[in-house]
């Protein structure tokens, strides 16, 4: 999708909360940040999959990918991406993350989101925060990148580690948070 087409989306749906897709300088260091110790990952807000696709080159044969996708539009192009270690679901992370064992993996060692917290309710972002946490496998990460650092109190009440980093090379730029459990 062009960067053109996600302004359009955005127009049409504030909680896309992003005006661009992330530069290729935010997946490097997304991808920095995850590292390759992992093989059950679950993304938020996967958007048209810029992020996903990276995820899947990184990921071992036997490796499993489930990504949520809020817009119909971007779910479409998610769809398009042709791995079968690859699931997508049209559905709101909010929901969804109350029982993140429905989704079968046999654990998750790491959660990827780029979900706009700031526009969610705060009881729901904390409540998102807990349940992920809750999710994740010990030793597992919980990666974040947003405009703002809003929920970085939240992830030190309650993960061990919590890392930020800045990357300028994006409009705007944004805030990565490695949390690890
Ligand atoms: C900042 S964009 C990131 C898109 C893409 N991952 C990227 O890096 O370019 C956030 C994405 O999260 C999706 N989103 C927002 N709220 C969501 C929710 N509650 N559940 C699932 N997806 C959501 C939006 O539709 C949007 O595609």
């Amino acid at each position: 999708m062009s960067g053109f087409n996600f302004l359009k989306a955005v127009i049409k749906d504030y909680k896309v909360g992003a005006i661009t897709v992330s530069s290729k300088y935010v997946v490097q260091s997304l991808m920095k940040e995850l590292g390759s110790d992992f093989k059950y990952i679950v993304e938020y807000g996967a958007g048209d999959g810029i992020v996903t696709k990276e995820i899947l080159k990184r990921l071992s044969a036997d490796g499993r990918l489930v990504a949520f996708e809020l817009n119909k539009d971007f779910a479409a192009e998610l769809r398009k991406i042709n791995d079968n270690r690859l699931k997508v679901l049209n559905d709101d992370v909010i929901v969804a993350s109350r029982d993140l064992k429905k989704l079968g993996l046999p654990r998750i060692d790491a959660v990827v989101s780029g979900i706009p917290f700031t526009v969610i309710k705060p009881k729901e972002r904390s409540e998102v925060i807990l349940n992920t946490y809750s999710a994740i496998n010990k030793g597992g990460i919980f990666l974040v990148y947003q405009y703002t650092p809003l929920v970085l109190p939240i992830l030190k009440k309650f993960f061990k580690k919590v890392d930020l980093s800045f990357e300028p090379r994006n409009f705007l730029p944004y805030f990565i948070m490695r949390a690890k459990k």
